[in-house]
């Protein structure tokens, strides 16, 4: 049977508190579930156990310092880690990364990359309870970093109360949970999804259209239904199945997927438009198939209606709005663009007009922004990367929810 943490990279960050004599173990708990680990010391660690011993029992040397000569410098360990995890991390480093600060190896490290980074925090409970560190986690908690814990109870200085870092059992299932694909609750919340390229016809054979498949919203859509959501589907025209349990809506062009919404989104809690919709459609329709009777021909366009943008500028019930935006250069800069005009919730950008991701290929890779946030979901199989951006999707709701 395959190990649930097989092929996946975990870079351990070690800072300077008690609790670093846990990572040992961390390690080859780590190690157990079948990820590869490298571990990253704070100097203050490294005077709480010594990085032979993290050596011992990851197997890798340990980095301590930033050089920029060797093989594993700061910026490759960034893009090999496929997780990080900083276990025990004191409040003085989440201060450090709260402020983007890259004043030794790990702190740089963290800076230099775009990877899933989860902090375990470990100190004093009145340290804990300080608002410094409260605002700092928050601050990091907007940014998409996770914070695990801390656990309640005794502390090394003698105190009782918040601030133990949590159990190494507990931290192996979050790192297990967070890697592996599920795609969160979204239990009793109703989704209402966009998702294939539209036909813009111009005559009774011709059409015109781009070259998406669906299979991003098709994933999307099917995660949803796993999340535990009532999921409506309004498609245009696609091969694909629609995956079981869902109400499905095939429809053809931008003006038949706006009725569609629009009939609908007043009852839904989230709108995800993965929809490529064409952005002109013909002024006129030809009844007849047109004939090539010139050598030059003029189509006239108009624009078609943003279903998206109407939908998330509804006054009364706008659903949590979640875009997608397509892009084959400049991808953040145009997609933080479209979030703030079309006041989006949330905008997953992905590469286009490159082979190996993007439309009709099994794979993809999202940049997920939202307001004070930001996640890189690497590439992998759409399916997979449908789950992870639904468990965002959840996460960030119940903020919208709050809110
Ligand atoms: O502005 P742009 O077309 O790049 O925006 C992409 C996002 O807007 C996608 O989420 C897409 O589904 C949605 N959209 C829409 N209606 C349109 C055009 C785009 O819902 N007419």
């Amino acid at each position: 049977m395959q190990k649930p943490l097989a092929n996946k990279q975990i870079l351990l960050g070690v800072t300077g508190g008690i609790a670093a004599y846990k990572g040992a173990d961390l390690v080859r708990r780590l190690r157990e579930a079948g990820a590869e680990v490298q571990v990253a010391m704070t100097h203050a660690a490294t005077t709480f156990v010594t990085p032979l011993t993290f050596q011992a029992v990851s197997d890798n040397l340990v980095h301590t310092e930033v050089n920029p000569e060797a093989s594993m410098g700061h910026i490759n360990l960034a893009r090999w880690a496929d997780f990080i995890l900083i276990a025990p991390a004191t409040a003085d480093f989440i201060a450090r990364l709260a402020h983007g600060l890259a004043n030794d190896l790990l702190s740089t490290i963290c800076l230099a990359s775009d990877r899933c980074i989860a902090v375990v925090p470990a100190m004093n409970l009145i340290m804990w309870e300080n608002a410094a560190t409260q605002d700092n986690c928050s601050l990091l908690t907007n940014r998409g970093i996770k914070i695990w814990g801390p656990g309640f109870g005794s502390q090394a200085c003698g105190e009782i109360g918040a601030g133990r870092m949590l159990e190494n059992s507990k931290l192996c299932s979050l790192v297990i949970e967070q890697l592996s694909a599920s795609p969160g609750n979204l239990n009793g919340l109703k989704v209402l999804l966009t998702a294939g390229p539209t036909h813009e016809a111009l005559d009774p054979v011709r059409f015109i259209s781009n070259q998406s498949t669906g299979k991003m919203g098709f994933a999307v859509a099917k995660a949803a239904v796993e999340a535990g959501a009532q999921v409506i589907l309004v498609s245009g025209p696609v091969i694909l199945k629609p995956p079981p349990g869902i109400e499905y809506i095939k429809v053809e062009s931008a003006v038949d997927m706006y009725d569609a919404v629009m009939a609908r989104v007043h009852w839904v809690d989230i709108f995800i438009a993965t929809a490529a919709v064409a952005d002109y459609r013909a002024s006129t329709l030809s009844q007849q198939k047109i004939k090539k009777t010139h050598e030059k021909m003029t189509l006239e366009l108009v624009r078609n209606p943003d279903i998206l943008a109407e939908v998330a500028a509804l006054r009364s019930h706008k659903p949590f709005s979640v875009g997608f935006s397509a892009e084959t250069h400049d991808l953040l800069h145009y997609a933080e663009d479209k979030r703030r005009r079309k006041n989006l919730d949330m905008i997953a950008a992905n590469r286009v007009g490159t082979t190996g991701s993007g439309f009709g290929s099994e794979q993809n890779e999202l940049h997920v922004l939202w307001e004070g946030g930001a996640q890189l979901l690497p590439l992998t199989d759409k399916v997979l990367l449908g789950r992870q951006l639904i468990r965002l999707i959840a996460e960030r709701y119940q903020f919208f929810k709050t809110s």
